[in-house]
């Protein structure tokens, strides 16, 4: 298995172009289910997640095209690909394929939706908590399918097809959102999706469903309105940059100092790390090509923070901001409201010598002056990154193991940060 090895080595300058969104892509990708005619998608990041849905989907029967380099695109400019599933030859997702990313599991609301039944694995994912599927289930039931769980398999029927209902989520779910608004663009008459979601990846898919023919109101906010319609067509969606990139290495130049500019972010979908990473001694700037991030001489500044669902700071961040907090001046208070179980960077982080108490959801980091490098490793992947994060500023190397984590969600990393100055490489197994 690749690892990476890095050291610090100042500060980063320079240009870090940001990708698609992974967590748009997903959703977009199983949104292809839907419809017989072709979905084309821009700027699909290339990472395993994205190659482990096409997996999964050209296991359907969808048909996958890659269209290649055009005039003016380089390594880094995101992929085209055009989906079509006009032949689908099954409606079971295997456990094989599903067990891989969780988001797989999403195929159950556009298969159900269209063909009237679905077979899907209950997910795995990352070791991040237990990250049950019950809000799927209640809410498919809300759409009048039938629901059974057999031998580790959520088997769903329609045989009149999905009717429009009316479903509140017990408590924000990204992907329940995603899969009951997906479902309910094909059900009979109109749903109502209150306590949804309301993260930019949600808006993302609705304007691309929109742009494929389905009626939906007030995606963004926590009432989604859907009124049913008997088919999609095809569209072509550029997928929204990705925010959690933006804002991993908006903090990895918060760590060393630096002057960086991350092209392509955009400022309104990271407003609330944005306000907290300003709190925390770093100056950040919107301009017309991306986010200038810049911390030139100043401490880094103890703040507290709680992960909640969008607008306010994500989860995903939380793990990165824990690495930039080690070296901040006092304690800062991070506190996990959304996952259970997602504070495994806290055992390797302290390897490379932060000092950080764990109290049931709250993490305690007092900083320190400094880091040391040491082989570690993560199960997840914001966690893996956080731990680059901290390498580069540690003396001697850090070694970060299991970096397939980091190929799921982060395109070039090792490129992209070595291009500012920073001493990253990967070594191969
Ligand atoms: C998505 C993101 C992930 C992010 C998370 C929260 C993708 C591909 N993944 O994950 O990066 O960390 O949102 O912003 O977009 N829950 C239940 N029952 C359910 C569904 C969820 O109890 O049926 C709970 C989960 O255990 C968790 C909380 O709801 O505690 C939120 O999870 P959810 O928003 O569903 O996360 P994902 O969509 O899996």
């Amino acid at each position: 298995m690749d690892r990476i090895r890095l050291s610090g080595n100042g500060p980063l300058k320079g240009t870090i172009p940001v990708s698609g969104a992974k967590n748009a892509a997903l959703p977009l990708m199983i949104a292809s289910l839907l419809t017989e005619e072709n979905l084309i998608l821009e700027n699909v990041p290339r990472l395993r997640d994205v190659r482990q849905l096409t997996d999964l989907l050209t296991d359907l029967g969808v048909d996958f095209t890659l269209r290649g380099r055009q005039a003016g695109q380089n390594s880094m400019t995101g992929q085209t690909i055009t989906l079509n599933a006009a032949n689908i030859v099954q409606t079971t997702a295997s456990y094989e394929l599903v067990s891989k990313m969780r988001a797989s599991f999403w195929v159950f609301g556009p298969l159900l939706a269209r063909f009237g039944k679905a077979k899907v694995s209950l997910p795995g994912g990352c070791a991040i908590g237990t990250r049950p599927v019950d809000f799927f289930i209640a809410g498919m039931e809300a759409l009048g399918a039938t629901i059974e769980v057999e031998a580790g398999y959520v088997i769903a029927e329609a045989k009149n097809g999905l009717t429009g209902g009316r479903y509140r989520c017990p408590r924000v779910s990204v992907g329940a959102t995603h899969t009951l608004m997906m479902a309910a663009t094909l059900a009979r008459g109109t749903t109502i999706l209150e306590n949804s979601a309301q993260e930019p990846e949600v808006v993302d898919l609705a304007n691309c469903l929109i742009a494929m023919g389905a009626r939906i109101r007030g995606a963004g906010t926590e009432t989604i309105v859907i009124e049913g319609v008997d088919r999609l067509h095809g569209t072509t969606h550029p997928v929204l940059p990705d925010r959690i990139e933006a804002g991993t290495y908006a903090m990895a130049v918060a760590m060393t100092g630096g002057d960086v500019l991350l092209e392509g972010a955009r400022g309104d979908l990271l407003a609330e790390p944005i306000d907290v990473m300003r709190r925390a001694g770093v100056t950040i700037a919107e301009t017309n090509r991306g986010l200038r991030v810049q911390r030139n001489g100043a401490d880094l500044v103890a703040v507290d923070v709680d992960t909640q669902p969008f607008p306010g700071f994500p989860t995903d961040l939380q793990a990165q901001f824990m690495a930039l907090m080690t070296r901040a001046k006092g304690t800062s208070e991070i506190r996990e409201t959304i996952f259970e179980n997602r504070f495994m960077h806290v055992q390797e982080l302290t390897r490379l010598g932060a000092s950080i108490r764990l109290d049931g959801q709250s993490a305690f980091v007092d900083g320190v002056e400094s880091l040391t490098g040491a082989p570690v490793m993560a199960t997840d992947l914001r966690a893996s990154v956080s731990l680059v994060i901290a390498g580069l500023v540690a003396e001697g190397d850090t070694i970060v193991n299991r970096v397939y984590h980091l190929d799921r969600g982060f395109e070039r990393l090792e490129e992209k940060l070595s291009a500012c100055g920073a001493d990253i490489e990967r070594i191969p197994a």
